[in-house]
């Protein structure tokens, strides 16, 4: 039976982060998968986890299952960092998932399988797995332009034009709530306000990504999109991933809120959601869960990831910048200045699939094939080589762009 099956291909990210564990070259760079790494390339365990951990070590006395839906005073803590006290907590309908991606999966498929609701809008580009979870899950996916020409900025009049003259009443249009991933623009709170009260009058639902929260400007800086959309729109699905605000990737903990109109609303909602989780995987993982718990009902462990959070983000900003210069001493002629206004772990180089292979084969550095990298990534000690590779790169493959 499976000797008719042929071979897939490789993930477009974890394909790339798989190609390099098996590079045997001792200078690689990796910038592909979105992972944060410190200035030695160590994606270390925040100490706040290891202190939560510890406590949990002690304290833990059942491995039991939890709830379909996950640990209850998970769901509260993250209900209360994601939304604060914009949306009375009744009408939210919320699960633990299996990172944001299991979010994504287990929402879309529950909106997918009741009557009326199959289209999502995503933005293109957007990233990769969207398109692949979305399909699986039994939405018709649409694109909306994002980016300008100049892939640098955003075409905001463009993607609103085509949602304005192509979406219709009940489409789902899906939104990265801060960090857009892979481009790093994002919308300003103007833009926001805009669109809000766009979804609101079109009655089109905000499905948002929310994966980067605290690595544009700040935990509560990056709500502000989000917030400013639910002040105008009764219904919207949020999909929160930990992965890497808490560094949480392999423990998979994310959640998936869908905001209602009222308590009963979400009471029915919330049945569906359950209905899914119990036919896919039952109920989810305590560990990771847990660890997010006590960190965000804990005055001292919170104060203390929330400067951990503070401390990525100011590295990433401050690879940002010493990319930019480095890039300008090393290679005058093209400027990198954009990545000073884009946010979060992502940016568009504008570098091509025929550059991103140079780069792979000629220097052991791995950037997506649509030129994303992972800014996070980069270190202190490995730019100047960086650099000099995309300046090499740039100009051994230059001619052949310009044919
Ligand atoms: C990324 O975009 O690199 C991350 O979100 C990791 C992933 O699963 O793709």
């Amino acid at each position: 039976m499976f000797e008719n099956y042929s071979l897939a291909p490789p993930d477009p990210i974890l394909g790339l982060a798989e190609a390099f564990q098996k590079d045997p070259r001792s200078n690689k760079v990796n910038l592909s998968v979105g992972v944060f790494k410190d200035d030695i390339g160590a994606t270390a365990v925040l100490k706040s986890v290891k202190e939560a951990e510890s406590r949990l070590w002690n304290t833990e006395s059942s491995k039991s299952y939890l709830g379909i839906d996950g640990l209850a005073s998970y769901l509260t803590s993250v209900k209360h960092l994601l939304l604060g006290k914009v949306i009375d907590p009744s009408r939210i309908a919320a699960i633990q998932s299996c990172g944001g991606t299991g979010a994504l999966r287990v929402v879309a498929e529950t909106i997918a399988g009741q009557a009326g609701q199959s289209r999502i809008w995503v933005s293109q580009p957007t990233w990769t797995n969207h398109h692949a979870i979305f399909e699986a899950a039994g939405l018709q996916v649409q694109v909306y332009p994002y980016l300008a020409k100049s892939e640098i900025a955003l075409d905001f009049s463009g993607m609103m034009n085509t949602l304005a003259k192509q979406a219709e009443d009940g489409d789902l249009i899906c939104l990265h709530a801060c960090c857009h991933n892979p481009t790093g623009v994002d919308l300003t709170l103007e833009q926001w306000q805009v669109l809000a009260a766009f979804l609101a009058e079109r009655r089109l639902i905000p499905f948002f990504d929310f994966a980067y929260q605290g690595f544009g400007d700040g935990l509560r800086e990056d709500t502000r999109g989000l917030h400013e959309v639910l002040k105008l729109n009764p219904e919207a699905v949020i999909c929160a991933s930990f992965s890497k605000n808490f560094g949480l990737y392999s423990e998979r903990v994310g959640a998936g809120l869908v905001v209602t109109r009222d308590a009963q609303t979400s009471a029915s909602v919330l049945s569906q959601l359950k209905q899914n989780v119990r036919a896919n995987y039952s109920n989810p993982p305590r560990h990771g869960a847990a660890i997010v718990a006590l960190i965000l009902e804990d005055d001292q462990l919170r104060s203390e990831w929330e400067a951990e959070v503070d401390a990525m983000r100011e590295r990433i900003c401050s690879m940002r910048s010493l990319f930019v210069s480095t890039m300008q001493r090393t290679y005058p002629q093209r400027d990198f200045g954009f990545l000073l206004s884009q946010k979060g772990m992502f940016s568009y180089t504008g570098l091509n699939a025929m550059q991103a292979d140079w780069l792979r084969n000629e220097r052991g550095i791995y950037i997506l094939g649509t030129g994303r990298i992972n800014v996070a990534g980069m270190s202190v000690g490995t730019m100047d080589y960086l650099c000099q590779s995309i300046a090499e790169c740039l100009e051994a493959t230059s001619p052949a762009v310009a044919l």
